[in-house]
């Protein structure tokens, strides 16, 4: 039977997103089945109601851009998460009229691709009575019921890039860099970026920092003849004696994380004498194109929500496990943040070759 199925990327942008809509074109189309792209991520849903038809020729050569040919938001009148941790409920109105667009258009489902907020969004749709199929996306990694989600792999090889350059200028300089990272409140990025680009600190949100160790590190290290020090530090890492460095709350209430870097390496250089630098990553991490890696994992999602669609399987999300992709209900899979723990297998990898986490 031929359906009508609706996509949308919602939130932060990120490598893969295109190579997931792709997928998801192409199983579609062999299925017989149109797709509706809702532009500006939920917002299309809502007046004036804003698509395009996504088929084969539309979504040809997509796959290695970075970014999203839908366009997203990650503000608006959808924003289902608010602070660290905190659910909002979407208003009732919204619903409705985004339940008429779905009506009206007489779509089967709509596949929602989003992080965690947005996939909280695609739960209250789905309650309320619209069939929803997420996809997780976030450079992050900060979903707990996938392994990986696609964009990860390619923020990590930016930060990777990045202290492969900032090794060079500062062991010609024998400085302290400190390169800030993102990640939110999980140090997903800061762990495997810092370890594949050789950082000897690496700070993480849920291990909270003692800069007098830090300190101590950089001399010792001094006194070995090691005159320069890379410091990973994300953006949500926190001192023992403080909380998270926040730039400005947004009009949605969302908190921006930023600016522990220079912090860092200020009472870095203050305390050491040591010439010391901070670079903030920024969106660097989340823009160009995909690794062949985010390519795959988006593609095989893209090509999974449509075979959830098949087999009537609403309201579940696409998910990574054991090297094979699968599916979990979405209500199990929101709001479980994954954070580095201290049994963290890679964690323990760092510490044998050498690496600190300031603690
Ligand atoms: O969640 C993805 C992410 O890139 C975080 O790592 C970062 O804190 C945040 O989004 C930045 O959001 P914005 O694009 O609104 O500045």
């Amino acid at each position: 039977m031929s359906k009508r199925i609706g996509v949308l990327t919602s939130g932060g942008d990120c490598p893969g997103l295109n190579a997931v809509l792709r997928g998801v074109v192409h199983a579609a189309s062999r299925q017989g089945w149109e797709i509706l792209g809702f532009l500006d991520g939920y917002e299309g849903l809502l007046s004036p109601v804003q698509y395009r038809i996504l088929d084969s020729s539309s979504t040809a050569g997509i796959m290695h851009l970075g970014g999203t040919i839908l366009g997203t938001t990650n503000k608006g009148r959808f924003v289902a998460k608010v602070r660290h941790g905190e659910n909002a409920t979407l208003d009732p109105a919204i619903i409705e009229e985004a339940k008429e667009t779905f009506e009206g258009l007489d779509l089967d489902s709509l596949i929602c691709i989003g992080g965690d907020g947005s996939l909280t969004t695609a739960l209250q749709l789905q309650q309320a009575g619209i069939n929803t199929v997420g996809v997780p996306k976030t450079i992050d990694n900060d979903i707990e019921a996938t392994a990986i989600t696609f964009g990860f792999d390619s923020a990590v090889a930016c930060v990777v890039d990045a202290l492969d350059r900032l090794h060079t200028t500062a062991k010609s300089h024998k400085r302290v860099m400190v390169l800030e990272v993102m990640g939110r409140y999980a140090g997903w990025i800061a762990l495997h970026g810092g370890l594949a680009g050789g950082a000897d600190i690496i700070l993480l949100p849920e291990f909270p920092f003692d800069l007098n160790i830090i300190c101590k590190i950089i001399k010792e290290r001094e006194a070995k003849g090691a005159f320069n020090t890379m410091v990973v530090c994300a953006e949500g890492a926190c001192p023992i004696d403080g909380g998270f460095t926040t730039k400005q709350t947004n009009r949605t209430g969302e908190t921006r994380l930023g600016g522990v870097g220079e912090l860092v390496a200020e009472a870095i250089g203050d305390r050491t004498g040591k010439d010391t630098r901070a670079v903030v990553l920024g969106h660097l991490q989340r823009g160009g194109n995909p690794t062949a890696l985010d390519r795959i994992l988006g593609t095989r999602f893209g090509v999974e929500a449509i075979e959830l669609i098949m087999q009537g399987r609403y309201g579940h999300m696409v998910s990574y496990q054991n090297y094979r992709v699968d599916a979990v209900r979405m209500e199990d899979a929101v709001s479980h943040l994954k954070q580095v723990q201290q049994d963290t297998q890679l964690v323990d990898t760092c510490k044998q070759v050498g690496i600190s986490f300031g603690t």
